[in-house]
């Protein structure tokens, strides 16, 4: 089904100047701009809109806008609105009919807006709303676009706030401690975090209630603290759930200690749809050294420590509490750029056509989930999302687990048992064949076999990631082959008076095409090395 202009027409994109107070960030850049219009719509942006994100008038112009001096004149032409921030009630009014809304609306705190919104009988598209466990959603998934941002941001905030480096030094002057930071929730942003305090050098430590993401911390240069209770905190959709009192007691004696030791606490812990959990009471700020340094990213939630005040840094008991709540806009045209790429992602998706007119297809789980308002109908919340076809991931009870040392004698003994049967069978194998077969088979199948084992260990041995290059790389060593072709040709098979030239030519043919398998073969694999290197 078409909103807003009748087939046929391109649509008008309008990118107005963001009014919320302190806003720096803008719904599109020149950039993405050209890559619109390659998509068949026009864009309208409003004077002014981009000049705090680094994009001025005249970039928008180049890249082939239009530049409109007001946001009546802009609101009155576009049939699309991107925006970053909610609507205020003064744009909620310029908004016409049958125009779709794309932006950040948080449907469940705003019940009033939704309501204004579905009577203006337009379209609105909550980026925020985007069912982010759906891998196909990811290029469009603005909120962790946003959170990664902001990770950095939160460390940039406290390295600005911290009266040392982060990294240990030992200089002529004397020794320097390196930093050492606690990272409470590893979440999107708490990941970023963490790897950019490493990056810089601080020892990094981080806790979660998810247990999952202990692996990515540790992947990031972090040390991941677990809280001495057993309680598993996926709540569903890769998000937390509420833990139990035992639990979070357990969590409070951790996080005093840590408290007790660290120079700087970034807390990022959330649960969507409910108050952030107060993790540092004003007990554990008191503990701090003095000039150590909080910063609350969950500020605007209630914040994860009791002494944060919502968009200030206040200093408490020596301890510097930074509760920014615009750690994004503060890296206005980083943010800008990945969300301006995250909407056209969107909107590649809405016109698949490739015409200007957008399709907001209800049937398509990502658009749908996104969709809280349809021709003036609220549609929000989407319906659950059908399960994923990929299994699932199967907890593992902690005693299943591979027994180490002199425990789980019960399996120990029957692997050994199984591992002896299989080399006895092997042999006797082995045995058989021996008898039966001339003796070159024998040392050729000697040699098989040995390969076959040690290429079985080797490839056993390698991380599952680094598969794909071991495959290319092995590939590469293939091409060994082209000795066979090399002797076809060499002098010495001519001087043994082989005058078949077909022989010579396939032998040529061989090599050349061995030789695009193996240095084809070694360079796809320094291509896809590089892709872990840093
Ligand atoms: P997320 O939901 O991906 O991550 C939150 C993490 O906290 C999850 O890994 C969750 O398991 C963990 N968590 C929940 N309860 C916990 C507990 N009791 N103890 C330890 N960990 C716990 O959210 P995302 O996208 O990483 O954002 C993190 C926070 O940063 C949110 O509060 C978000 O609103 C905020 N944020 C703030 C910005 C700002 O300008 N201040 C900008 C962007 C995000």
């Amino acid at each position: 089904m078409q909103t807003g202009t009748p087939t046929g027409l391109a649509q008008c994109i309008g990118v107005p100047r963001e009014v919320f107070p302190g806003e720096k960030r803008v719904a599109t850049v020149p950039e993405v701009v050209e890559k619109l219009i390659k998509l068949g719509f026009s864009v309208v942006v409003e004077s002014g809109a981009g000049d705090a994100a680094n994009c001025s008038d005249e970039t928008y112009r180049a890249a082939g806008a239009t530049v409109v001096d007001t946001a009546a004149a802009l609101w009155a032409q576009a049939d699309i609105v991107f925006k970053v921030r909610g609507p205020t009630p003064q744009e909620v009014a310029m908004l016409r009919e049958g125009t779709t809304l794309v932006g950040f609306i948080w449907p469940a705190q705003n019940p009033d807006l939704m309501q204004q919104l579905a009577d203006r009988k337009v379209t609105v598209l909550a980026i925020d709303a985007l069912p982010r466990t759906l891998s196909r959603a990811q290029k469009m998934d603005a909120l962790t676009s946003m959170a990664g941002v902001s990770g950095y941001r939160a460390v940039v905030e406290a390295a600005n706030a911290f009266g040392r480096f982060f990294n240990g030094q030992i200089t002529a002057a004397g020794k320097v401690p390196p930093a050492k930071v606690f990272i409470a929730g590893a979440g999107v942003a708490g990941l970023a975090a963490i790897g950019t305090a490493a990056s810089l050098g601080a020892i990094v430590r981080a806790n979660d209630t998810r247990a999952e993401v202990a692996d990515q911390v540790v992947s990031l240069g972090g040390e991941f603290v677990k809280v001495d209770y057993e309680e598993e905190g996926s709540g569903g959709g890769g998000y937390a759930k509420v833990m139990s009192e035992g639990f979070q007691q357990a969590q409070r004696a951790m996080y005093a200690q840590q408290a007790r030791e660290v120079d700087i606490i970034i807390t990022t812990a959330l649960i969507p749809g409910k108050p952030a959990p107060k993790l540092i009471t004003a007990e554990m700020v008191r503990s701090m050294k003095p000039g150590s340094v909080i910063v609350d990213m969950a500020a605007e939630q209630g914040g994860n420590c009791e002494l944060t005040e919502p968009g200030q840094a206040v200093v408490k008991h020596g301890v510097t509490i930074v509760g920014y709540t615009d750690l994004a806009s503060r890296l206005a045209k980083q943010s800008s750029t990945l969300y301006a790429n995250n909407l056209f992602r969107l909107t590649e998706e809405l016109c698949k056509t490739k015409d200007g007119v957008i399709n907001v297809n209800m049937e398509d789980d990502a658009i749908r989930g996104l969709t809280i308002v349809k021709d003036g109908s609220i549609t929000w919340p989407a319906p659950a999302l059908k399960p994923a076809a990929a299994p699932a991931v199967v907890a593992k009870p902690v005693a299943a687990a591979k027994p180490k040392g002199g425990h789980g004698q019960s399996s120990a003994p029957a692997s050994a048992r199984s591992t002896a049967i299989i080399f006895a069978f092997g042999a006797l194998l082995f045995w058989l064949i021996g008898t039966a077969a001339p003796k070159e088979f024998l040392a050729h199948f000697t040699v098989f076999v040995l390969a076959c084992f040690v290429g079985y260990m080797v490839v056993w041995n390698v991380k599952p990631a680094l598969h794909t290059p071991l495959m290319s790389v092995t590939n590469a060593i293939s091409s060994i082959i082209a000795i066979g072709a090399l002797v076809q040709i060499s002098p010495v098979a001519g001087a043994m008076n082989r005058p078949d030239s077909l022989i010579t030519w396939l032998a040529a043919a061989g090599i050349v095409l061995t030789a695009i398998n193996m240095f084809g073969g070694f360079a796809v694999t320094q291509r896809m090395l590089a892709m872990f290197r840093k």
